[in-house]
């Protein structure tokens, strides 16, 4: 069985990421799904990282003939199919078990790189045996060195060959929503749940076969694997570490490719360069860690103009079609992460989902570039 099998209905079914979250919507529970779509405080930047792109427009010229246009890129050394990939989601098993496997058996396919999160709820180890050569791995920076050095090792042994480390939680955020949603650790069998649980049988049955989600690539640094000690061990050893410093020990450990993740100030994009940084992901973090923040798309331009050409610019936050890519390129970005959409996928449709949102975005990038007039990536900055 493949992809190919579903490919037309799912076309006629869910042609946008749009039609995705509605379907996942319904087949993961609610605390699954708040979780999924939580931000912080009143949640305008997931608002406003949606509207900015809107505002971004072309003026497209015609008369050029047939285009074929191409999208494979090269980052760091490395080939890919195209300019997007999938971004670190952690404690993804809540919204679909075994989402990771899912996802990197897609990227795998579809030569597209897809990041492991430090807190996701499958290892290294077992996601590396779907990934191929086209794993990275985020890093939440532990304090200690044992540990950092262990959890690098472990991702280093397991084929992840680019990391990802992650700049802008300082500390944990509010996340009213999912608190409200009651999102417990462990996952507390209350009457709510086991109405969620009757109500989304899909999704129970799949749990009940994986098991409930736990942090599994952290859980083997806890004394035991109970998940509230776990959650608790990842907040103090994990928290608050961040200094360029420690970015500069990175570069030194890690044998590939460092990207500093979540950058919005043009100052610090500098300072990665100076860091000796490979790559920055521009990013408001999905719009999960500060409110106050600017939309990422809006904080493009600049960090374009202070680093572009002495590092390579990544760009997330609010990405749901081909045209948000085609725009975040278009304004300097040399390539683009989806968190939500991917999982969007998976819960939606399960093993293949993310081999349609990859279809998804391709098509759509493809066609937009047409529309526009323009037949392979690097013309979108010469408009
Ligand atoms: C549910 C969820 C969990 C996330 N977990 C992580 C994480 O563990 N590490 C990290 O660096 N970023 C994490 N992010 C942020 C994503 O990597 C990415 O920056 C963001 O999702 C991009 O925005 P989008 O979801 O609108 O595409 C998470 C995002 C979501 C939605």
């Amino acid at each position: 069985m493949s992809y190919e099998k579903y490919k037309v209905k799912w076309f006629n079914d869910y042609p946008a990421i749009i039609d995705l979250a509605k379907k996942a919507k319904k087949r993961i529970p609610h605390v699954a799904w708040e979780y999924l779509q939580s931000g912080t405080g009143d949640e305008d930047l997931i608002e406003r990282n949606r509207a900015a792109f809107q505002k971004i427009t072309f003026l497209p010229q015609f008369c050029k003939g047939a285009l074929a246009p191409t999208i494979e890129t090269t980052l760091f050394g490395q080939k890919y199919a195209a300019p997007f990939g999938v971004a670190p989601v952690g404690l993804t098993g809540l919204m679909w078990p075994r989402v990771e496997h899912y996802l990197a058996a897609t990227a795998n396919r579809y030569q597209i790189p897809y990041t492991l999160s430090t807190v996701a709820t499958e290892t290294p180890e077992t996601v590396g045996q779907h990934i191929g050569n086209m794993g990275w791995f985020q890093l939440y920076p532990p304090k200690e060195k044992d540990l950092r050095q262990a959890i690098l090792k472990r991702a280093k042994d397991a084929g992840f060959h680019t990391l990802l480390v992650t700049a802008d939680v300082p500390m944990p955020s509010r996340r009213e929503r999912t608190k409200r949603a009651g999102l417990k650790m462990p996952p507390q069998i209350t009457p709510k749940m086991i109405w969620e649980g009757i109500t989304h049988p899909a999704w129970t049955i799949a749990t009940l076969r994986n098991g409930l989600p736990r942090l599994r690539t952290v859980e083997a640094y806890a004394t035991h694997t109970n998940m509230k000690f776990v959650s608790n061990m990842v907040g103090n050893r994990l928290g608050g570490t961040l200094s360029w410093e420690y970015c500069q020990l990175l570069k030194e450990e890690w044998d590939g490719p460092v990207v500093l993740k979540g950058i919005l100030h043009p100052k610090d994009a500098e300072r990665a360069v100076a860091t000796g940084m490979d790559g920055i992901v521009v990013s408001n973090h999905a719009g999960r860690q500060f409110n106050g923040a600017t939309t990422s798309i809006d904080a493009l331009p600049a960090i374009v103009k202070a680093v572009g050409g002495k590092t390579k610019i990544l760009f997330d936050s609010g990405v749901r079609t081909g045209l948000d890519i085609m725009r975040a390129l278009s304004l300097g970005a040399d390539f683009v992460l989806l968190g939500r959409g991917f999982v969007y996928g998976v819960a939606a449709l399960g093993k293949y989902g993310g081999d349609h949102v990859t279809e998804i975005l391709m098509d759509d990038l493809k066609n937009n570039m047409v529309q526009l007039g323009v037949e392979n990536l690097g013309q979108l900055t010469e408009l």
